[in-house]
């Protein structure tokens, strides 16, 4: 067995707010399948994914952030909060913050921080574990943390079904009303090239078997590490989130872990056979369902995955641990765990999440093309963007290469 752990944080540090958002229009991957004479059921079951979320010229990744914390501006103070940080790997500017518009937006105070996380889909993890360290050493701050995504691969290109967007906006707290992370986690760094985007190109390169295959040997790496320093066995994590590229991946990282720690399970009394493909479809699905319906949202992902199962598991999970898997291409990996918090469920936000993904229009292949090839004006010009339905934030115009944003 593993060695005992060290004692947990004197301050109870986590999550206190998780909001969500994704723009307002999807594209039916069945639209897609019928465009590129694809059998459906490659999408479906072979990636378990059934729509995913197509942004409109007036959203960019400062709107759909603005959105996702608009959707917890009540348990949010502005006096209280010292530090936004914002992770994304869609910039637009490679010097301003994008989180800066959104201090501006939030009506946030002068004295409050603003700085941007890149490192790929791990980046909100990062701003995650330094916004606990802080809040923990000042417990009367507190962080928000955006991050905020649009996954773009090439049309016709292999990655063309794992596109989506969306962010998630989660306040970093002392004494959080929904989830204490604990202070072990396990990290896992390779210089490998499996997923990049070069600044001249808005769309993504991928080696997508060799990125899946480095996924799931970062997983195992990061696991192991968690492991030695928490002494915690994998029988004792309850619930799992991972970063959710395409769903599948995530049935199959869920399987690998199970086979890693196949004589831990026995060790203590877990039965030795292998559970069916379908009842890890089933264990797993609560924190699926918005992946499903989204798609990868890159840095968000693992976030909105938690989200989802906070959402959609109708047992309490007071006291319960979530065990998450984040990894960023390129790459960095970590896993880590939490406690949920008991009466977390008074925190949640489930009706206006399932309102906002409820409420999205499907396109059609040709506006889904139209989209994906548009690009703002590149000269200075002035710009005003058409009134596509958003959220309450939205991009207006442009002009003199500066984008100006509104409320409704
Ligand atoms: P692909 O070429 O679209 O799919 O690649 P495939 O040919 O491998 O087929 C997928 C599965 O569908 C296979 O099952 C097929 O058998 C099955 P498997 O062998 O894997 O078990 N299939 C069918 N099933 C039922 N009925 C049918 C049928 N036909 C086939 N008719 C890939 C998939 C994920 C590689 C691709 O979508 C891709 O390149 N995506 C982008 C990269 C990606 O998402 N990588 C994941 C790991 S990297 C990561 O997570 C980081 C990332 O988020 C970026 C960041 O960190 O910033 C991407």
């Amino acid at each position: 067995m593993h060695t005992a752990p060290p004692p947990l944080n004197t301050i109870p540090v986590g999550i206190d707010a998780i909001g969500l958002y994704t723009s307002a229009y999807y594209l039916d991957l069945a639209d897609l399948a019928k465009t590129r004479e694809i059998e459906i059921n490659k999408f479906n079951i072979g990636l378990g994914q059934y729509q995913m979320s197509i942004i409109p010229p007036n959203e960019d990744i400062v709107s759909l952030g603005a959105n996702a914390a608009w959707q917890i501006i009540d348990k949010i103070n502005p006096e209280k909060i010292s530090t936004l940080l914002f992770a994304t790997e869609s910039a637009f500017d490679g010097s301003k913050a994008a989180g800066i518009y959104l201090h501006r937006l939030l009506n946030l105070s002068p004295n409050c921080r603003v700085i941007e996380f890149k490192q790929a889909c791990y980046a909100a993890t990062g701003a995650l574990q330094l916004a606990a360290s802080w809040v923990e050493t000042h417990p009367q701050e507190q962080i928000l943390i955006i991050a905020s995504d649009v996954a773009r691969y090439a049309l016709n290109s292999s990655g063309e079904s794992s596109q989506g967007c969306g962010a998630v906006a989660m306040l970093i707290t002392a004494n959080p009303k929904i989830l204490t992370l604990e202070p072990y986690s396990g990290t896992y760094t390779e210089d490998v090239m499996d997923f990049w985007r070069p600044v001249y190109s808005d769309v993504a390169f991928v080696e997508g078997k060799y990125s899946s295959v480095i996924y799931l040997k970062a997983l195992e790496a990061s696991f192991k590490n968690y492991q030695q320093k928490s002494g915690n066995y994998f029988n004792q994590i309850d619930y799992f989130c991972f970063h959710a590229p395409v769903p599948k991946l995530v049935e199959k990282a869920y399987k690998s872990l199970l086979k890693l720690n196949r004589r831990d399970i026995v060790a203590v009394g877990g039965i030795n056979t292998a559970p069916t493909d379908e009842a890890i479809h089933q264990k797993l699905n609560p924190a699926l369902d918005y992946a499903r319906k989204i798609g990868n949202t890159y840095t968000a992902s693992l976030y909105i995955s938690f989200a989802s199962l906070l959402d959609n598991t109708a047992a309490d999970l007071a006291n319960k641990r979530v065990g998450f898997y984040s990894y960023g291409s390129g790459c960095v990996a970590e896993y880590f765990t939490g406690i949920i918090t008991p009466h977390y469920q008074n925190q949640l936000l489930t009706q206006k999440h399932q309102i906002i993904l409820e409420k999205r229009e499907r396109i059609d292949y040709a506006q889904y093309e139209k989209w994906h090839q548009f690009s703002l004006p590149q000269n200075g010009s002035e710009y005003i963007l058409p009134n596509f339905k958003t959220g309450k934030f939205y991009l207006e115009f442009i002009n003199h290469h500066k984008r100006f944003y509104s409320a409704k």
